[in-house]
């Protein structure tokens, strides 16, 4: 991240000389020249570290002190005092600030101090970042694959790790373009800065431009303070820029410029300045085809796909299933703190039939439910929603083969349809389970169904099925987007789930 640094210093000779101190790549000044309501304008600006010349401090000193701490950032406060008197320095620190320099020592020993007071922030940051990074980080070595189309996408990524390249990363929705990203640059020399993912297409096109590229106050109506863009919290890490072919194209005018010039300029300031920030994107949809249609800008697309990768979905790669299952079902049952250790290979045989529409993230969504569901050490047919048990003994031809084709199907689970009398023929399995449970994944079932069921009517027309579901457009997405089910795949008259 770059560091902000407030000099609210009256004395311009003393301004010349602690800004040649602070002249680094890493290091943007702010110079507030206001003396009458300075204090609430550093109360609202992102800033680290606050230089403040004597004449320049709040009255009374300590509520101003105690005012600091609110600050989002609570920067560190160096008072800048005019004499060079040990009780006045006393008197300042006593009121809350966190060092103080005599203005008139020699240039060597206030870099010094400053240095080190950077230094010390910089590694606290560092700490707090380390600390609130999840445990299980994504690395490379989780998209290991036996795969041909893996194979080919393997062979790419481990040449990139280390370059500043930009990179555009493609792929169906779930297949862990956001995870692949992440490795990347976890394992990448970037490692130490942030990695921060923006996605694109789930902000309204004001609010977009302002998480880039930040603001300042006042930029537009209700900017009351201002604001860091993602750019410059990415500085020296990662920026990941989801579903990138959602920015508008007036932005895209905008990313460009900051892309070619690695520097951004908030939104209604006059000054611009240098961020160094690796960017990667990801799309959903293929760019190119966007080109195309004239929706990306061509030049946009050229920088941002210096080197493209296409992550290929897992319908495409049935042989890396198995080894995705086994690792998520370790991995989880650790997480819940479940005895769960494997699955039952009809159960797995009925996981590598299906064409699993919302890739990795819905493999991963069953497995998480199945691993609630079960009682015992291993995972059966009855755990899986019906959709991928039927397939376990289902019609042979079904577009993925399973590894174990000659194994005999494991005991059929009745389906929950309706028996004589309109009454339900209950699968004995849920005689087994509480009823909080059985409600649980009959109705995820159900919803799943009736959401497939309704895209196919309505052929992916988003409006007219939330219209028909009683449902907000946005959380009819979220369904979706649970059940890894995309509107492109009802587009086509005959309603193919994909
Ligand atoms: N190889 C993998 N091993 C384990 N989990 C994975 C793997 N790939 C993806 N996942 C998990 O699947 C989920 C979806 O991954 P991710 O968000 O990276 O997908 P995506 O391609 O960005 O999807 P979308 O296009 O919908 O944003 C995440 O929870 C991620 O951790
Ligand atoms: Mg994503």
């Amino acid at each position: 991240m770059l560091i902000r640094i407030t000099l609210a210093v009256d004395d311009r000779d003393l301004r010349r000389r602690l800004g040649s101190v602070l002249a680094r790549p890493d290091i943007l000044v702010q110079t507030p020249r206001v003396r009458k309501g300075l204090w609430p304008r550093i109360l609202k600006d992102p800033c680290d570290v606050l230089l403040v010349g004597e004449s320049m401090l709040p009255e009374p000193l300590r509520a101003g002190m105690e005012q600091l701490l609110l600050h989002p950032d609570t920067p560190a406060s160096v008072v800048l005092a005019e004499s060079a008197d040990p009780v006045t320095h006393a008197r300042f620190l006593a009121d809350g600030c966190d060092a103080v320099l005599f203005a008139g020592l020699a240039e060597d020993h206030v870099r010094g101090v400053i240095e080190a007071m950077l230094e010390k922030r910089q590694r606290k940051s560092q700490k707090l970042f380390f600390a609130t990074r999840p445990l299980a980080e994504p690395r490379l070595s989780d998209f290991v694959s036996e795969s041909p189309g893996m194979a080919r996408f393997l062979n790419l990524v481990p040449r990139v790790v280390q370059s500043d390249t930009a990179l555009l990363i493609e792929g169906e929705t779930g297949v862990g373009k956001e995870r692949l990203a992440c490795a990347i640059h976890t394992e990448g020399r970037r490692a130490t800065g942030r990695f921060v993912a923006l996605n694109c297409g789930a902000l309204p096109e004001h609010l977009l431009e302002s998480e880039l590229f930040g603001h300042v106050r006042g930029a537009f109506t209700g900017a009351t303070a201002a604001r860091r863009g993602w750019f410059e919290i990415a500085h020296r890490g990662t920026l990941f820029l989801d579903e990138v072919g959602e920015i508008p194209i007036h932005l895209q005018v905008k990313l460009l410029r900051v892309l070619q010039e690695q520097e951004i300029q908030p939104i209604g300031s006059e000054k611009s300045f240098g961020v160094d920030v690796r960017v990667i994107a990801a799309s959903n949809r293929e760019l190119q085809t966007e080109v195309e249609a004239r929706r990306f800008r061509r030049d946009l697309y050229h920088r941002l796909s210096v080197v493209t990768v296409t992550v290929p979905p897992l319908r495409e790669r049935p042989e890396d299933i198995p080894v995705l299952v086994e690792r998520q079902i370790a991995y989880l049952a650790h997480q819940v703190s479940r005895h769960v250790t494997g699955i039952a290979p009809g159960a797995m045989r009925a996981m590598c039939r299906y064409p699993w529409p919302g890739n990795v993230r819905e493999l991963n969504n069953v497995i998480e439910r199945a691993i609630l569901l079960c009682d015992d050490t291993e995972i059966t047919l009855s755990h899986l929603p019906e959709s991928i048990a039927d397939l376990a003994s289902g019609p042979p031809g079904h577009p993925v083969a399973a590894p174990d084709e000659a194994e005999p199907p494991e005991a059929p689970v009745t389906s929950p349809a309706s028996g004589p009398a309109g009454r339900l023929a209950l699968p004995e399995v849920w005689l087994t389970k509480s009823l909080q449970e059985v409600r649980k994944s009959y109705l995820a079932d159900l919803e799943r169904q009736y959401i497939e069921g309704l895209l196919a009517a309505t052929r992916g027309r988003i409006g007219e099925a939330a219209r028909r579901a009683g449902l907000q457009e946005r959380s009819l997405y979220e369904k979706m987007k649970q059940f890894g089910l995309r509107k492109e795949d009802y587009r086509q008259p005959s309603g193919a789930t994909g």
